[in-house]
């Protein structure tokens, strides 16, 4: 029997964990530097908390949610998004009694039963901003300027940001039936998804890939034309204010999003390495959905980074590992093996958790293999040690680079030999 992952959900390998370190790393900077702090929500929710957070008719309640009902005939999904069970929580924690205007961030996994595809998994990596209590432009300009530096952190040129506006719940309502009665007569070229999206979700047909649908929608209403007053300035207020902060947007007519909670704002940033699944990050504004999830009436903006779309990205742009500095003791005899060990934790200790590796041997093979292991991992530093040498409390460094010449030094005095090289 062979045993392989789930379909759509792979393994990180060891070979790339240094770019997801990277990434969060970053992130997790530039969130403490813009005020935000974690949350972690559980990966199993009521399912009632996606049906209502995201619409019973999107896309991703209707057909990718893994949902089960356990053995008290619970429903439960695993979670295919972070803003609604982060909403879920916000208010059973009263988190607005603690501020008027949370900031929050999260990292982690999200499930969806999509067909699998390049940038598309089934279990996939989100890095999630919500800002919640604030219906103000002010707090989508802020979250648009975010996102964009942390793209900049993570070293990422060629991305764009698409912006476009919904309109309130009114004006959303008001658009939907101006685009479905244009629609109306061009019904029979359709997809077979848009026909029954038109009766649903009617928003939803003007992301739809198909090309004959696409060429449909060129010529859609525009949902500008619908907004209210209130709604209209919002926008112009945070197009403005994105000018204003030189922050490059197109204005993206026909961009809606899959996810019913948006509300004014919305954004998409993509990458061309995605080819069509080409959008890197996405978010907006969800100004009804705290009240409609049982809590206050509170503005709130936020976004979702897809992880392993942005690798692909970021690879794309040519990002490159940078390399780590390897010390390699190399040891012959029991009694030196140890030393070596009891050598190697000084060194890192002493060096702390910076971009150095102290590696010795576990594998009790011979210096000349221990030699090779050593050139395998590029080491700089090898330090050479047997029990002979123990004895006269003494071990040869070499560099291997060899600017130095090789030496023989007091065991003492290693760590201070190692940090005058590589510091
Ligand atoms: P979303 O557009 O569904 O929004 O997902 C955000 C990002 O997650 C996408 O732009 C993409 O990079 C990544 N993503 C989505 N599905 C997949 C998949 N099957 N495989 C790989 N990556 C994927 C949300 O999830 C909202 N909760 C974002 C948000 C937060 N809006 C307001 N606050």
């Amino acid at each position: 029997m062979e045993y392989r992952s789930v379909r759509g959900m792979e393994d990180m390998l060891p070979q790339d964990a240094w770019i997801w370190h990277y990434i969060e790393a970053r992130a997790r900077q530039e969130f403490a530097a813009s005020g935000y702090s974690e949350i972690r929500t559980p990966i199993l929710e009521d399912t009632a908390v996606f049906v209502r957070g995201i619409g019973d008719t999107t896309d991703i309640v209707t057909k990718e949610m893994f949902t089960f009902t356990d053995r008290k005939e619970r429903s439960l999904t695993m979670r295919p998004e972070g803003t609604a069970p982060i909403v879920r929580a916000y208010i059973e924690h009263a988190l607005l009694a603690i501020a008027p205007i949370s900031r929050l961030y999260y990292v982690g996994p999200m499930f969806r039963a999509e067909r699998p595809q390049k940038g598309r998994f089934r279990q996939f990596f989100q890095i999630g901003a919500e800002v919640i209590g604030s219906g103000s432009p002010f707090a989508d300009i802020e979250t648009i300027a975010q996102i964009s530096s942390m793209m900049t952190l993570f070293g990422l040129k060629e991305f764009k940001i698409k912006l476009n506006t919904l309109g309130c719940r009114d004006d959303k309502a008001k658009f939907a039936v101006s685009l479905k009665n244009y629609l109306e007569d061009k019904r029979p070229r359709l997809c077979e998804d848009c026909v029954s999206r038109m009766d649903k979700n009617v928003l939803r047909v003007l992301d739809c890939k198909n090309p004959e649908c696409r060429e449909i929608v060129k010529d859609a209403p525009n949902v500008v034309d619908s907004l209210c007053q209130g709604c209209a300035e919002h926008f112009k207020k945070v197009k403005d204010g994105l000018n204003l902060l030189g922050i490059g947007f197109e204005e993206a007519k026909n961009l809606v999003r899959g996810l019913d909670y948006y509300t004014a704002t919305v954004f998409e940033l993509t990458h061309s390495a995605l080819g069509g699944q080409d959008a890197l990050a996405a978010g907006g504004r969800y100004d009804n959905l705290v009240k409609d999830m049982g809590g206050s009436a509170l503005g709130a903006v936020g976004y979702a980074i897809g992880i392993e779309r942005l690798i692909i990205a970021l690879k794309a742009e040519g990002i490159k590992q940078t390399p780590e500095t390897v010390v390699y003791i190399a040891t012959m005899g029991d009694d030196a093996k140890l030393e070596g060990m009891r050598i190697a934790r000084e060194i890192r200790v002493h060096i702390g958790l910076g971009n150095i590796v102290v590696l010795t041997d576990v594998g009790e093979t011979s210096l000349k293999s221990q030699l090779r292991s050593a050139d395998r991992s590029k080491a700089k530093i090898v330090i050479m040690l047997g029990d002979d040498e123990l004895k006269q409390n003494k071990a040869t460094i070499k560099d291997m680079g060899g600017k130095e010449p090789q030496v023989m030094v007091e065991i003492g005095s290693i760590v201070k030999e190692v940090v005058r090289r590589l510091c």
